[in-house]
């Protein structure tokens, strides 16, 4: 009798992420995992076979969300149960990781808890939902069994891909949860991510962000037997033809050697701009935080950065209302803004996160904490604004990602992160062209081709 070739019958998968670039990543990794299951990506929730929420647990309102967007989820499986088919939930992420078992006791209705390190395990715990034996968890560490199992990645997320290098952290700043939901540093190997590299530029990458919740301090097994360092690595990334652009992010400052900061001299695909979050410009403060520096240590820091690429942005993330903090400090974080100058910035409130040294120390109030938000934004916002503004007139190569909300246009991002909307630009997606910045938009640049102004003279 002849064996029919069985393909698997398509089952749709919708994952929703939160969090990091990192939760991007391994959203993708997951897909990738679960393609073979015979499970096809989907839009939406409503009527997938199975939904993955990929859970962030670096603020209260991150890890909230999840229990909300939870509850929508049981109605959506009870009405498919009424159809007479099944939904499975699984949540990963940090939020599976800090929470566990709770996330179950709170909402019955998900399957699977799947820590970041251990969604390698999925097939596995799938399998063992539908063979009826109740909910699967798993938070083991560490990171390196996942990478070991991971398939390779299947689809072309378009021209600018993420590439995990490092995770983990070993800081323990007080306010944060990473730490515990993402367990001690972990770099993976050259090699490892040199070939990942290469697939993706086959797939028509041109731009590879590599990541790392502290990438600045990836300490990976080389090929020579030694220990590579984050320059090192972006310099043999640098040699890969066809990958056109690197960026790395996050860096600690701490982590900032002089090779790396060389590199930005020394590497032309290495884009000018960095993300080196501060998080508060008081001595003080950033002491209570445990970020083991001071102002003038960072200011340092980025006068060398700036010696070696003058032509650099920077960007940051400040906690403003960390216990303690009073209006003095806040003025200092203030007073060193202003004296940066940044291109682009995210700024939080404190939020006390169960298991982190800061939060059993006493709160500020929260009208406090609004009010230094809201001043602290009006003058990075005036900063950002500052910096676009000084873009105008400037030729810049733009790598065009996505089609724009007209036809014809195309939306890229300039070397400093900015996006950039050109005309006629629909066919180069993928492709990284010289245009000039015509205007400045409040959220974007509008860039123009030379030779389109040449005619329009
Ligand atoms: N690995 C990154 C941090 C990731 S979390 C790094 O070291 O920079 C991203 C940002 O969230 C942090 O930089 C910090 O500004 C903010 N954050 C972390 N924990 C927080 C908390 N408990 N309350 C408010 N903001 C927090
Ligand atoms: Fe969190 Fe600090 Fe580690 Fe960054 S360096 S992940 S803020 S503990
Ligand atoms: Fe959030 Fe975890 Fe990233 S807590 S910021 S998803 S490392």
């Amino acid at each position: 009798m002849p064996i029919a070739h069985k393909t698997p019958a398509m089952k749709k998968l919708f994952i929703k992420t939160y969090g990091c670039q990192m939760n991007v990543y391994d959203s993708a990794r997951m897909a990738d995992l679960l393609a073979p299951l015979g499970y096809a990506p989907a839009d939406e929730a409503d009527g997938a076979d199975m939904v993955i929420l990929n859970t962030c647990h670096i603020r209260e309102k991150a890890a909230e969300k999840v229990y909300s967007e939870l509850g929508k989820l049981k109605r959506l499986k009870e009405k498919k149960a009424r159809e007479g088919s099944t939904m499975l939930i699984a949540v990963a992420g940090c939020v599976a990781q800090a929470e566990g078992e709770e996330i179950v006791a709170r909402q019955s209705a998900v399957d699977i808890v799947v820590g970041p390190q251990s969604y390698h395990r999925l097939p596995e715990l799938i399998a063992r939902v539908t063979r009826g034996a109740g909910h699967a968890l798993e938070t083991d560490f560490p990171a390196e069994d996942k990478f070991d199992s991971l398939p390779e990645e299947s689809a072309m997320q378009g021209p600018s891909a993420f590439l995990t290098v490092q995770e983990g952290c070993d800081k323990f700043c007080t306010f944060c949860v990473v730490p515990y939901t993402r367990g001690s540093e972990y770099s993976r190997g050259v090699l490892e991510i040199e070939a990942e590299a290469r697939r993706l530029v086959a797939k028509g990458v041109r731009e590879i962000t590599l990541l790392g919740q502290n990438v600045n301090a990836y300490r990976g097994p080389g090929p020579d037997g030694e220990t590579w360092s984050l320059a090192r690595l972006l310099h043999r990334l640098a040699e890969i033809d066809g990958l056109d652009r690197l960026r790395y992010t996050t860096s600690h400052p701490r982590d900032m050697t002089d090779d790396l900061i060389a590199a930005h001299a020394e590497l032309e695909k290495l884009m000018p701009y960095l993300h080196l979050p501060v998080q508060a410009g008081s001595d003080a403060v950033l002491a209570a935080m445990n970020r083991q520096h001071t102002a003038k240590d960072y200011l340092r820091l980025v006068e060398r950065i700036r010696a070696a690429n003058p032509d650099l942005a920077l960007s940051s993330d400040f906690i403003v209302g960390f216990p303690g903090e009073s209006d003095k400090d806040f003025e200092a974080t203030l007073s060193l803004v202003r004296e940066v100058g940044y291109a682009q910035a995210f700024s939080f409130k404190y939020s006390p996160r169960p298991g982190t040294p800061a939060s059993t120390a006493k709160q500020l109030p929260d009208d406090v904490k609004n009010a230094r938000l809201q001043e602290l934004q009006a003058l990075l916002t005036q900063q950002q604004s500052q910096f676009n503004a000084a873009c105008e007139g400037r030729m810049m190569d733009v790598l065009f990602e996505k089609p724009g909300r007209k036809p014809g246009q195309a939306v890229g991002r300039s070397p400093f992160l900015q996006p950039v909307h050109v005309e006629n630009a629909g066919h180069l997606i993928g492709e990284i062209r010289e245009v000039r910045i015509a205007e400045v938009l409040p959220n974007s640049l509008k860039g123009v081709f030379a030779r389109q102004m040449a005619a329009a003279l």
